[in-house]
């Protein structure tokens, strides 16, 4: 079933950790959320990450008080992020795996072995009017599991689609490919909204953007990089560009 418009999510994790590198108060990911904003994004991500490398909780008191487009707040399972979300009440929460040592979210939660423990936590989330979203691989259990536990929306992990893209590894990318599409259509069966996001790019975004259950996209790094060369604005319209073409 067709869902219409895809809703692209621009992540501004990245301005903050250029920002953070000097330790001062620019790039402000704020004043990046509202030209995103202002640019067509249907939505801000931002990952409070519990070393806060990146966004820090000023920002999301920041973003917060600023955006007029839904904030999908970014966590890892802990009650010190719980807490933090209940306090906000932000539009979405996307429960994430997070560790200390890994350069940005490599996989996805594993949600069938952790299943009693996950329904508990994002249970007052829920209820808080959230919308619950949980980040996980192309994979048929975890999947299952994520409707189990009473998350609204899965967020299929693009990441290893992506990175074989770019190592030129064709055939890998092309059955990762192929996963995300099953797996998409097979969440959708069972209820769940689709997001998908983690690396894409210019070059990798239409065939994910193309599923017709998807119904959002997170990108981030790819597209504050991009705007070091043509500025966020027309880093985002060509984005929203791209995902409109392969939607239609
Ligand atoms: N979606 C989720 C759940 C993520 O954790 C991230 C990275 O923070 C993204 C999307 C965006 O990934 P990228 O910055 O590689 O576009």
């Amino acid at each position: 079933m067709s869902r219409g418009k895809l809703r692209l999510g621009v992540n501004i994790d990245h301005v903050a950790t250029v920002r953070n590198a000097r330790g001062g108060d620019t790039p402000d990911p704020v004043r990046a959320a509202r030209i995103a904003q202002e640019a067509g994004a249907d939505g801000i991500t931002a990952h409070l990450r519990e070393d806060r490398r990146h966004i820090t909780d000023p920002d999301i008191d920041g973003l917060m008080e600023a955006l007029t487009i839904p904030l999908n707040f970014e966590m890892a399972a802990t009650a010190e992020m719980q807490a933090i979300a209940l306090r906000h009440k932000p539009h979405a929460v996307c429960i994430v795996p997070e560790k200390r040592e890994e350069r940005t979210t490599e996989g996805g939660l594993e949600v069938a072995r952790e299943e009693n423990q996950l329904a508990h936590f994002i249970a007052p989330l829920r209820e808080a009017g959230c919308r619950v979203s949980i980040f996980i691989a192309a994979d048929r259990r975890q999947i299952e599991a994520a409707q189990r536990i009473g998350a609204q929306v899965i967020e299929l992990h693009t990441g290893a689609y992506c990175d074989a893209h770019a190592e030129g590894d064709f055939s890998t990318r092309d059955t990762e490919l192929e996963k995300l599409r099953e797996m998409a259509a097979f969440a959708d069966s069972l209820g769940l909204e689709v997001h998908a996001g983690h690396g894409l790019t210019y070059e990798t975004v239409q065939p994910i953007a193309a599923f017709p259950e998807v119904v959002e996209l997170n990108i981030g790094h790819f597209l504050i990089g991009e705007a070091i060369f043509r500025g966020l604005s027309p880093a985002i319209a060509e984005m929203r560009r791209l995902m409109d073409e392969a939607r239609a």
